[in-house]
């Protein structure tokens, strides 16, 4: 039962932090928690995850060099022009539809909302949205990366691996964020970490401690009940 509470807990306790102290993480924590994660499974047992970890100024140099990336596509578009960064790989479908689109929206909603970011304060959206690419002030800053020559089955296995960190992390005290965001500079991303040709971004992951005086850290996200997505049959 006590195993049972502690993985629970570990699992539901789990949310998007945006806001963290600069208090480090020890090197041998990140360590067992990235261990441990990768006892995830993957089909035929490849592994197929690598994972950057950036602390100190590796990480103020990658944050940099993004940021600066980031914030020259806004000036673009703001003079009309196509932005020079884009996502490598396509995450969302190219046109919305519910219930996700709905559900798209209201996570917008309540985390501007609580943030007094009004629909049309794009200044302020663009300066929220780059504290992503400062891992919203967290120590650890996580990189991942695929072989490009992985097909779709293999994005399941890394969903394990990504998961098994965030519930490590919990279990160790410790707040994520996952964050598809880099995937848009992955070209910057790659520059600054010299990868290799054959490594694809895939995302990033804050971890460190939760700032509780974070307000973007009020958010609580839903979730749709058991009968809107199981389906029992005898
Ligand atoms: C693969 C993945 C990428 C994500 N990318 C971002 C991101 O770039 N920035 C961000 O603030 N949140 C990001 N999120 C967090 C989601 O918005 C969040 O998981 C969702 O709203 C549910 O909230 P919760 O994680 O607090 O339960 C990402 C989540 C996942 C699983």
């Amino acid at each position: 039962m006590q195993a049972q509470q502690s993985v629970d807990h570990a699992i539901t306790s789990r949310r998007s932090v945006r806001g963290f102290l600069a208090t480090p993480v020890p090197r041998g924590v990140i360590e067992d928690i990235l261990t441990v994660a990768g006892r995830a499974p993957s089909g035929t047992n490849i592994q197929e995850w690598k994972v950057y970890v950036l602390t100190g100024s590796a990480k103020q140099r990658l944050s940099a060099s993004v940021l600066a990336a980031h914030d020259a596509d806004y000036e673009r578009k703001k003079r009309k022009e196509p932005p020079l960064h884009a996502e490598e790989y396509q995450y969302y479908p190219r046109q919305w539809f519910e219930p996700y689109l709905g559900r798209r929206r209201k996570l917008g909603w309540d985390l501007y909302g609580l943030l007094g970011i009004g629909k049309t304060d794009y200044d302020k959206m663009h300066a929220q949205h780059g504290l992503n690419y400062t891992f919203f002030g967290a120590p650890v800053g996580l990189i991942f990366t695929i072989d490009r020559r992985m097909e779709a089955g293999c994005w399941l296995d890394y969903g394990m691996f990504l998961q098994n960190i965030m519930v490590a992390a919990r279990g160790r005290g410790l707040d994520t964020c996952p964050q598809q965001a880099f995937a848009t500079y992955h070209q910057v991303v790659g520059a600054a970490l010299a990868l290799p040709e054959n490594e694809q971004v895939l995302c990033g992951m804050s971890l460190g401690y939760e700032d509780p005086a974070a307000v973007a850290n009020q958010l609580r996200t839903e979730r749709a009940a058991l009968s809107e997505f199981a389906v029992f049959r005898d």
